[in-house]
């Protein structure tokens, strides 16, 4: 299959190049900036990637010269076209009055090669600081934008262009045309299709397993339901065991939904182990958020070593199937094969040793999430299930907080004068939940008190409170904004762990959340939607509370709070209202940092 290759400069963008690659139906790999030329020479195209550095420091990432006397084609994006241009001699330098952030208009200066078919101006997304200050010999400007500079250049002869403008984003209009035309010059055919993948990889994973069978942890997230779909189609379903352990924290029916949604795309060898009762049991007085999510995982490793143990995994007969997926694979700067270990496999020892024998098999490996999601699909999943958001592992049991003591934080003083005067003028009120929270201030895990906020504002309002307030206030990492009750006059703390009882009240709550943002199409905008619950009553001497903690996010390595349409939000809280044990709804203004995503 014919495949292009993108050498990874360091970039947030190369993945995305090489995503937006396949999309055309290429194959594409990333590979380490410094792969040596006669390791590229199978490859119908070579992709440089952006990256954060200047190429004239000593230190920058560069390019194996001899790719140049390939006679393959070559794009440069950004650092990749000053690092091209630089590799021919050219001279790139930083230029403060040259710098473009953001949208450009560009001047199509030669309607031909990568700009074949544009417009004469077209729109690009920019964003540099250094600039190539000459031509490269046999070059020439395909691209201008306005304050006379070079947005892209090219060598025909060659067929080595250079974009300064990110082609790869969707701010840059045209940027997937440019990308077809690039391929179109390399002679790439389109070979890459998901249909294509799945057939090849079936033959791959006979051939890989041979007579053996596979062991696979399925948790009901996409990646390891659809690894295991594909494995029992390859290889059918007496081969492939997969095990799904109902730790009794799942959310509202998965155990059944996960099931359901595989018996109907035709597979139903998923075995279920039942241990809620052994877990609600070891959680049984505990509060420490720290003690809960380590027991939670030491009982996920017995029940599967229990069933390893029974099955007896001999590395002659066993090989473990794992749903790692492509950027899993990759870490920043290059390409290194992890073979990531995702779940708790490493540390049972039947399971370690098939690992250490290499006994591994990632169907997914080559995939972006979105690949997977179509794979998925493709297998007959649930659109439900394939375009699920992100749970953690430990479930509801981070997302129901328990109370050993009530926790007011030390040292603050709501009656500050200054504080006071603010809030009065905006018509708001702050107060303390007397409950703890976990957020993330520089690289420390904080463990302190949220702040409610009670009135009416705008989310711009809120937000900017909110990252004030943590900023004022050293016991405070959280503010949460009150839906539901808006008169306060009573806050009662229960001391309480987890218990069946609790985790059926979060279940009902979590399923109208999800049902909601499902129902109103705002999933896709949503990254992640934690329904947490805590052990307060408000205005009632039983019951507990709920916070909304909608994100946005890429990586979950930042997020930011989720803006819902007011109309809805008050729709989706009258129905969470009428869930019995439910005193009060509280929505999270938080950004992380400086809370985390979860609350545990
Ligand atoms: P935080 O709360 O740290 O979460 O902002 C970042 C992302 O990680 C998920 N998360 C977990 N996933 N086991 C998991 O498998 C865990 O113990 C765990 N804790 C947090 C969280 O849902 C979010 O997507």
């Amino acid at each position: 299959m014919d495949k292009i290759a993108v050498l990874d400069f360091g970039g947030q963008y190369a993945h995305l190049i090489a995503n937006r690659v396949r999309r055309v139906g290429v194959y594409s790999e990333i590979l380490e900036h410094d792969t040596k030329a006669a390791d590229l020479k199978g490859y119908k195209g070579i992709i440089f990637s952006g990256g954060p550095q200047s190429v004239y420091d000593r230190n920058s990432l560069k390019a194996d010269p001899a790719i140049l006397d390939l006679g393959i084609p070559i794009l440069g994006i950004c650092y990749g076209h000053q690092l091209l241009a630089y590799m021919q001699g050219a001279q790139v330098k930083h230029e403060p009055h040259a710098r473009e952030y953001g949208l450009a208009e560009m001047e199509v200066k030669k309607m031909e090669g990568i700009f074949k078919g544009l417009n004469s101006k077209e729109i690009v997304w920019m964003s540099h600081g250094d600039t190539v200050m000459e031509l490269p010999p046999g070059y020439e400007v395909i691209g201008s934008t306005k304050t006379g500079q070079w947005a892209a250049l090219g060598n025909f002869e060659k067929k080595f262009f250079g974009t300064q403008f990110h082609l790869e984003v969707t701010h840059t209009k045209s940027g997937m045309k440019m990308l077809e035309n690039f391929l179109d010059i390399c002679g790439a055919a389109r070979e890459w299709s998901i249909d294509r993948f799945i057939e090849n990889e079936i033959t791959a994973i006979k051939e890989k397993v041979g007579d053996k069978k596979v062991f696979m942890m399925v948790s009901g997230g996409v990646d390891s339901t659809v690894a295991f779909v594909l494995l029992a189609k390859a290889l059918g379903a007496d081969r492939v065991y997969g095990l799904f352990v109902d730790t009794g924290l799942l959310r509202k029916n998965e155990r059944n939904n996960v099931e359901k949604s595989l018996k109907e795309a035709g597979f139903s060898n998923l075995h279920i182990k039942d241990a809620s009762d052994i877990y609600f049991e070891a959680l049984n007085k505990i509060y420490d958020p720290e003690a809960k999510r380590k027991i939670i995982g030491d009982l996920f490793l017995r029940v599967q070593a229990n069933v390893a143990s029974d099955l007896a995994l001999n590395p002659n007969e066993w090989l473990i199937g794992q749903g790692t997926i492509y950027p899993d694979t990759i870490e920043s700067g290059g390409t290194k094969h992890a073979a990531k270990i995702k779940t708790h496999h490493n540390r049972v020892e039947q399971i370690e040793e098939l690992i250490k024998a290499g006994k591994i098999i990632e169907p997914l490996s080559q995939l972006y999430k979105d690949e997977v999601r179509q794979v998925g699909e493709k297998l007959g999943l649930s659109e439900a299930l394939v375009q699920r958001h992100p749970f953690p592992g430990p479930g509801l049991g981070v997302r129901c907080l328990c109370v050993q003591e009530e926790s007011f934080p030390r040292n603050y003083n709501l009656m500050e004068e200054k504080l006071d005067d603010e809030l009065n003028e905006k018509k708001l009120e702050v107060f303390v939940l007397p409950i703890k929270s976990v957020g993330v201030q520089g690289d420390f895990r904080t463990y302190r008190n949220p702040l409610v906020i009670l009135g009416e504002a705008s989310f711009e309002d809120l937000g900017e409170i909110a990252t004030d307030l943590i900023n004022r206030f050293e016991d405070i990492n959280r503010v949460v904004w009150a839906l539901y009750p808006q008169n306060i006059e009573e806050i009662k703390v229960h001391k309480t762990f987890l218990t069946r009882e609790r985790i059926m009240v979060l279940q009902e709550a979590d399923a109208i959340v999800d049902g909601f943002i499902h129902e109103k199409g705002l999933d896709r905008n949503i990254w992640q939607f934690p329904t947490v619950m805590i052990p307060i009553s408000i205005n009632r001497d039983f019951g507990e509370s709920i916070i909304l903690r909608p994100v946005e996010s890429e990586e979950a390595m930042t997020a930011n709070f989720y803006r819902m349409d007011k109309n809805l939000l008050r729709e989706l809280t009258d129905r969470l209202t009428k869930i019995d044990g439910i005193t009060a709804v509280f929505y999270d203004v938080t950004n992380k940092p400086p809370g985390t995503i979860e609350w545990e």
